[in-house]
């Protein structure tokens, strides 16, 4: 018997670029989990916990969490039976150590990363989209308050949850987010490209036309 197709999915890109708004259409449309470390450590640091405490000093400065945390808290994730067929990674790896633990972790699972998607945006439009952002606080689905605004003011479409800015989204916060990426996270491209496996996209297109880009790079769901 051969082995079931694998769907390991990377979403790269600077802050702002989309990675959330794509990864929720990607995993509706694919039925894989949603990966986000940044999602899991807003969250470790909302219920207070020990890790979250100390990541928020981290966070708020728009400086990297320290990989060994990182690392850790995707390989607990990757443990979870539901990543078993795939999984979407978003905003990890963010480091060349990332990347390295992250394929040692699947050659564990004898599997690999199938595909690297990189959207890619202009840092001045990312200032823009990231000082308008408004997040739920209940599934996480991004909006913006002129670009993509909710129906009603504050309150999520999807769930009706209340929508908040990220204490990260200040623009000198933003700045430093911007510079730490390209100095840390953008050498993962072409040490994915290195393995053939990255799709560039143009991110500056709606939200529509950027997800129509990504499914002809990965294959349609099935
Ligand atoms: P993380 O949560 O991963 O944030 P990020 O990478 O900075 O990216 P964002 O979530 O800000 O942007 P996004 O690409 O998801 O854009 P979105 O879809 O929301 O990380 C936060 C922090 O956690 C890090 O700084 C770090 O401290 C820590 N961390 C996380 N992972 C880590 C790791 N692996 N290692 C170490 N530390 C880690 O869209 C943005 C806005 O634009 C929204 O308003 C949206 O509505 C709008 N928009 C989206 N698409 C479009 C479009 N096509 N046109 C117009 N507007 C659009
Ligand atoms: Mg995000
Ligand atoms: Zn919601």
């Amino acid at each position: 018997m051969g082995e079931m197709a694998q769907f390991n999915l990377i979403l790269l890109g600077p802050p702002g670029a989309g990675k959330g708004t794509q990864a929720s259409r990607i995993v509706e449309d694919y039925g894989v989990p949603h990966i986000s470390t940044g999602d899991i450590l807003r969250s470790a640091v909302k219920n207070q916990t020990h890790m979250g405490l100390e990541a928020k000093r981290y966070m708020d400065a728009g400086e990297l969490v320290p990989d060994e945390v990182v690392i850790g808290i995707v390989k607990d994730r990757l443990q979870e039976p539901d990543t078993a067929n795939g999984f979407l990674m978003d905003g990890f790896p963010r480091t060349i150590p990332q990347a390295r633990a992250l394929d040692a972790s699947l050659a564990d699972l004898s599997r690999d990363v199938s595909r690297v998607v990189a959207v890619l945006v202009p840092d001045d439009e990312l200032v823009k989209r990231l000082s308008g952002r408004r997040i739920c606080r209940e599934c996480q689905t991004p909006y913006h308050v002129y670009a993509n605004p909710s129906q009603r003011e504050g309150v999520c479409d999807k769930c009706g949850g209340e929508l908040f800015q990220r204490d990260d989204d200040t623009e000198a916060t933003v700045r430093n987010r911007l510079n730490v990426y390209a100095e840390q996270t953008e050498p993962l491209i072409d040490y994915y490209d290195e393995q053939g496996l990255v799709a560039r996209i143009d991110g500056q297109q709606t939200p529509d036309k950027v997800y129509e880009d990504i499914k002809a790079a990965i294959g349609p769901p099935e």
